[in-house]
């Protein structure tokens, strides 16, 4: 004979749910087994309750399972919501009438509070169970249907485009090459070409949110081998200001929603306040910001034209300190630190309609309005010294009519990393990959 359970109650449903028999399921956080009575705390993703049994009836089964589970065990646990002033976990417990052990987990866990970052990284399921790691994915959810809200609401169209190409992306660097039946492909490192293809097909807006391929040795707490990018590439733009303007209108509408949604319990669990910037955020050409950061005692080795991450940091502390603003648009970058495809202004064909944003330091987008005419952008090619034959295909699609356009591409961890002050992108990212990383 089978009995039905009664349908799950969440954890942080059972307020609500006084002198009721419920069901729980979850895992077992702590146990705690005295000689009169067993205590276990139940933890689902909402929450964790107290479940309070006193030993001795006759036949205990209840008694014999919290003697029998161990910490982690996933569980179903049936009982009555009571009220216990004394309990801790919102004043209520469960005198429990059935448990049942679903799985029953290995004793001694592998990692517990004290474990270092890589270790952890071993047993990432083991370490997301932790509410404050969980709670990561929840804001990534609300980060990215505030995106792409607005990006439906400003008009554009969603694509998918191809991570497997013919030739590689923007370089022939930092590019992963796979076997693609006996011949080389390579691994997308930004939609960036592709983003253009569809203003050439006449998509008015493009957007896309998608993973990103980057071959790039680097061992610091904001890289990855592969993250996910978000993309934005408009047509008929009347300048880079607009490109600029649009990632501020998402950028405060997915602040305001991760604070609306999960401020408190980013304070909670993480201790960090969520607040939502005004706009526009603070700009300031590249030329202009080497000035201010020399005149400030920065002095990187040779004659920078481009920001360092020890200059980024510097430039971000003095426009904090001068607008009380925790973004920054860095524009106007030359033209040598530049890809061919970003678009030079008439007056100053050295430098490009371009832009970084830094948040608190870091860079979180690059962008830039994009040349749209064919000759000038041959020549920005042959003037990097490149072969125009390999990119045939983009090229293309400034021969038959191209409009004016723009894009940013943003890198969704780093905005995590930053939104909820965490030590390293690994702790925004569910399975990280770097290059020394490619388990779980
Ligand atoms: O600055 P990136 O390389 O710019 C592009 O890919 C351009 N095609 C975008 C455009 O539309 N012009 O990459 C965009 C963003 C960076 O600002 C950074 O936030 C993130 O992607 N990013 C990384 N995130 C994690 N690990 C890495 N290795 C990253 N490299 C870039
Ligand atoms: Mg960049």
């Amino acid at each position: 004979m089978t009995r039905t359970l009664p349908t799950r109650t969440l954890v942080r449903d059972l307020t609500g749910r006084l002198d009721d028999v419920v069901t729980v399921y979850g895992w077992i956080d702590t146990l705690r087994l005295q000689r009169r009575m067993q205590f276990a705390v139940v933890r689902d993703h909402t929450g964790s309750v107290q479940v309070t049994h006193a030993r001795g009836g006759a036949d205990d089964a209840i008694e014999a399972a919290f003697e029998r589970v161990t910490v982690e065990s996933a569980v179903k646990v049936i009982g009555r919501v009571v009220a216990n002033p004394v309990v801790k976990l919102a004043g209520i417990e469960i005198r429990p009438e059935r448990v049942e052990i679903v799985s029953l987990a290995e004793a001694g866990l592998p990692i517990d509070r004290n474990t270092g970052p890589d270790r952890r990284q071993d047993w990432r399921f083991l370490d997301v169970r932790r509410p404050e790691r969980r709670l990561v994915f929840d804001v990534q959810t609300t980060v990215e249907q505030a995106m792409r809200r607005v990006a439906a609401a400003e008009g554009c169209t969603e694509m998918h485009t191809p991570k497997l190409m013919g030739t590689a992306s923007e370089s022939g660097a930092e590019v992963f090459t796979v076997d693609y039946f006996g011949r080389s492909a390579y691994l997308a490192q930004s939609p960036q070409f592709y983003k253009q293809t569809a203003i050439a097909a006449g998509i008015d807006r493009v957007f896309e949110i998608g993973p990103v391929f980057r071959a790039e040795p680097s061992y610091t707490s904001r890289h990855a081998t592969e993250f996910t990018g978000v993309d934005a590439e408009l047509a008929w733009i009347d300048g880079v200001g607009d490109v600029m303007a649009f990632e501020e209108r998402m950028l405060v509408a997915v602040l305001a929603d991760v604070r609306d949604r999960h401020g408190a319990e980013i304070e909670r669990l993480l201790g960090v306040e969520v607040t939502v910037p005004a706009t526009p955020f603070p700009r300031i050409a590249m030329a202009d910001a080497l000035t201010r950061l020399r005149a400030a005692g920065w002095d990187p080795a040779g004659a920078a034209v481009d920001l360092d991450p020890e200059g980024e940091r510097r430039l971000a502390a003095l426009i904090a300190e001068e607008t009380g603003h925790a973004f920054v648009f860095v524009t106007r970058f030359p033209a040598s630190v530049r890809p061919f495809y970003h678009l030079r202004p008439d007056d100053d064909p050295t430098v490009t309609e371009s832009f970084d944003l830094l948040w608190k330091g870091v860079e979180i987008t690059t962008g830039a309005q994009r040349e749209h005419r064919y000759d000038r952008l041959l020549g920005q090619l042959r003037e990097k010294g490149m072969d125009a034959a390999p990119l045939a295909s983009y090229l293309d699609c400034f021969r038959f009519g191209m409009p004016t356009h723009g894009g940013f591409g943003l890198g969704l961890s780093r905005v995590l990393m930053l939104l909820l002050g965490l030590p390293s992108i690994r702790d925004a990212t569910f399975l990280f990959r770097g290059p020394n990383r490619l388990e779980p």
